[in-house]
């Protein structure tokens, strides 16, 4: 994050703080949040896509106090569950800013949605239209709506899939024709407010021809609805999946150059096909919160194999960062209490968890003195890792302390061996 650095020392601060001074007040592992660099990141979304709405996709990483900053920097809300909607309503966010997602949304999350009053829902199945019409309709409701297409683009980093069809849980086919008949039913039904179609290609996107691709397909149907139904549909929807560098090998494009590209693609597509410009939406989680966080730890043991690796063994590990273990994701990580100038050696930073697929960073050079009591920043840990974060071993998850104009506080607390008894019942 642009607010981390390190001092004369060599010691590594954020927003001025020395994360010396952050473990004595917080203890460790901790995720600490550069919530100044977070709010710029959400200030830069914004201005690239001024006109549209922008969406923070709270499934990255959801506290209050992020919805707050998010909501302050006048950016609105994608949540997909029960407990990520209460969270934002907690917390004050305005409903009518809130997107409700997910394929299987409950009866009972409708009707929170409803009843809140939230400014659409993501529809994403026959059933669900069934459910949201007959519970809209109780309720003498209009209840604005989207409907998640699929276009058959899977895009990941550099490179994208087109397919004419999409075999995932996620949404209505556009090649298969479900989309055209989702769109038609709500039509026909005539209780739903439909504002426009949706459409999410993938995660950890480098650059722009995915979602140019799907933007085609998509409003290749909004013309196919035009000419079928006499409908122009207001609005639409990108998604989200910009990506983010977690190590100095990646490259991604600046998210301003996604944002002119994909503004550019549907101003020329709907020119082209004689259709109003719609307005865009997008839903950054990664991009917005990933780069404005760090995990911060103390290294407890230092072990040479065979002279091959050494494993440096760190208090926290797959519970409070699970993506390495799970898709192969890489991070780095770099002694964060001092200056070292000790050669480096190749080091694997494990976690406490028993089990040898608990690593935090596969591979690492570190330098040569790394050893017990040692504080290691592993940064870019903003995005899905506090949000997917388990109690695995019956280890408490770890707080978040952010850092706002050079104070720290903390946001979420650590939790406690309390905590995780406290579900025990008997
Ligand atoms: N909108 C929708 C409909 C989504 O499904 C997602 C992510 C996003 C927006 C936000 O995508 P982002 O901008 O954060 O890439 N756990 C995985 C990522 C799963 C993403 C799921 N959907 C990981 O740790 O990489």
């Amino acid at each position: 994050p642009s607010g981390v650095t390190r001092d004369g020392a060599g010691v590594l601060t954020v927003g001025g703080l020395g994360v010396q001074d952050i473990q004595a007040e917080h203890g460790t592992p901790a995720y600490v949040l550069d919530e100044d660099d977070l709010r710029a990141r959400a200030r830069a979304f914004k201005a690239a896509f001024a006109g549209h709405d922008v969406y923070y996709a709270g499934k990255a990483f959801l506290c209050r106090a992020v919805v707050r900053a998010i909501a302050e920097e006048g950016l609105f809300l994608d949540v997909c569950t029960g407990g990520e909607l209460a969270t934002a309503l907690a917390a004050g966010m305005p409903p009518q800013r809130i997107g409700f997602h997910g394929n299987n949304k409950s009866v009972s999350e409708l009707e929170r949605a409803l009843d809140a009053g939230v400014g659409r829902i993501i529809v994403d199945s026959f059933d669900e239209i069934d459910r949201l019409t007959a519970l809209a309709q109780d309720r003498n409701i209009r209840q604005p709506v989207l409907v998640r297409v699929t276009v058959g683009v899977e895009a990941h980093t550099h490179e994208f899939i087109a397919t004419a069809h999409e075999d995932q849980k996620f949404g209505f086919s556009v090649g298969g024709g479900a989309a055209f008949k989702a769109v038609a039913k709500i039509l026909d039904d005539d209780v739903l407010d439909l504002r426009g179609l949706h459409s999410h290609i993938g995660s950890q996107i480098f650059d722009a021809s995915g979602f140019e691709v799907a933007a085609r397909r998509v409003l290749a149907l909004q013309a196919q609805v035009r000419d079928a139904r006499g409908v122009e549909l207001p609005e639409i929807d990108l998604g989200g999946g910009f990506g983010i560098a977690y190590t100095t090998q990646d490259d991604p494009a600046a998210p301003a150059d996604l944002a002119e590209r994909m503004i550019k693609i549907v101003d020329d597509e709907c020119a082209a096909l004689g259709l109003a410009t719609p307005k865009l939406s997008v839903e950054p989680g990664r991009a917005i919160v990933g780069p404005a966080m760090f995990t911060l730890y103390e290294v407890g043991t230092v072990k040479d194999v065979d002279g091959l690796r050494t494993y440096v063994s760190v208090d926290g590990g797959m519970s409070d960062n699970i993506r390495t273990a799970l898709y192969g994701a890489s991070y780095s990580a770099t002694i964060a209490g001092r200056a070292s100038t000790a050669d480096p050696i190749l080091a694997r930073v494990v976690g406490k968890h028993c089990e040898s697929g608990d690593i935090v960073v596969k591979d690492e050079f570190l330098p040569a003195d790394v050893q017990p009591g040692d504080l290691l920043a592993v940064p870019g840990t903003g995005a899905y890792c506090r949000s997917m974060a388990s109690n695995y071993n019956h280890v408490p998850r770890p707080p978040v302390v952010a850092v706002r104009g050079g104070t720290a506080r903390v946001i979420v607390r650590r939790e406690t061996e309390e905590d995780l008894l406290a579900l025990d019942v008997g």
